[in-house]
């Protein structure tokens, strides 16, 4: 393998500053209390596998709080070497930008934010960011860029963190098609998509600073 390739990284996203990521913390338990508390999701509670089910042990909750722009697998994945190239992925890295947490969602598997990125932000986006997940989510091309960004805040036991930017990119193809009727709570508008899939569209987005950069693990 040559060198070049073993010093790209795991992945490249924005790290959202220790400052910000109790704040993000709090507001996902919120939604998680608010959400057992509703009958509606009481009377879902199947999706779960359970009859009663303590949300906040059933994630295992994630440490250091990001949003992945390109997985690069140490270079192996497709287009990696590209990406780090990009002009302005090399003029951003180390660079602060901020985040706007529009949604919260969960599904049996995974707990997120939705992330709205600016024009400026998609210019870090990867061309196939959606495109990757089209065998899991066949309408996931026909979403706009910058669709899949999130958040993982957690995710069931036995489940890996690239689930929740699938789980996230169906919800938004079941909104395409038809958005179900939303109930309004106190945080955003809250609506059910089926199988155990919830989204809180938030009515004040979280203002998460950011900073542009790499993981290597
Ligand atoms: P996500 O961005 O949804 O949180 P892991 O710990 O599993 O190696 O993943 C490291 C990070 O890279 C996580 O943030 C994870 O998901 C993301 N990730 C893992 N695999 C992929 C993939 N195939 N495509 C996009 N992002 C991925």
């Amino acid at each position: 393998v040559p060198l070049e390739d073993t010093s790209l990284p795991l992945y490249y996203g924005w790290f959202l500053l220790s400052s910000v990521q109790e704040k993000v913390k709090s507001a996902a338990m919120g939604f998680l209390k608010t959400l057992e508390s509703l009958d509606d999701f009481k009377n879902h509670l199947d999706d779960f596998a359970g009859k009663s089910v303590e949300l906040e042990q059933y994630f295992e909750a994630k440490a250091a709080l990001h949003c992945t722009t390109k997985f690069c697998n140490y270079g192996k994945a497709a287009g990696a070497k590209e990406y780090a190239q990009n002009p302005a992925v090399v003029k951003s890295y180390g660079s602060v930008f901020e985040l706007s947490l529009t949604a919260l969602f969960i599904t049996p598997r995974t707990v997120g934010a939705r992330v709205s990125l600016t024009e400026e932000q998609l210019h870090l986006w990867p061309a196939d960011g959606e495109k990757e997940v089209e065998s899991d989510v066949p309408a996931a091309a026909s979403l706009p860029p910058g669709s899949r960004a999130h958040v993982t805040l957690g995710c069931a036991e036995g489940v890996q963190s690239v689930q929740t930017g699938i789980d996230l990119l169906q919800i938004l193809a079941l909104q395409q098609a038809e958005a179900p009727a939303a109930k309004e709570l106190e945080l955003g508008s809250l609506r059910y998509y089926g199988e155990g899939r919830w989204m809180l569209e938030l009515k004040e987005p979280v203002r998460a600073p950011a900073c542009f950069s790499s993981f290597y693990g």
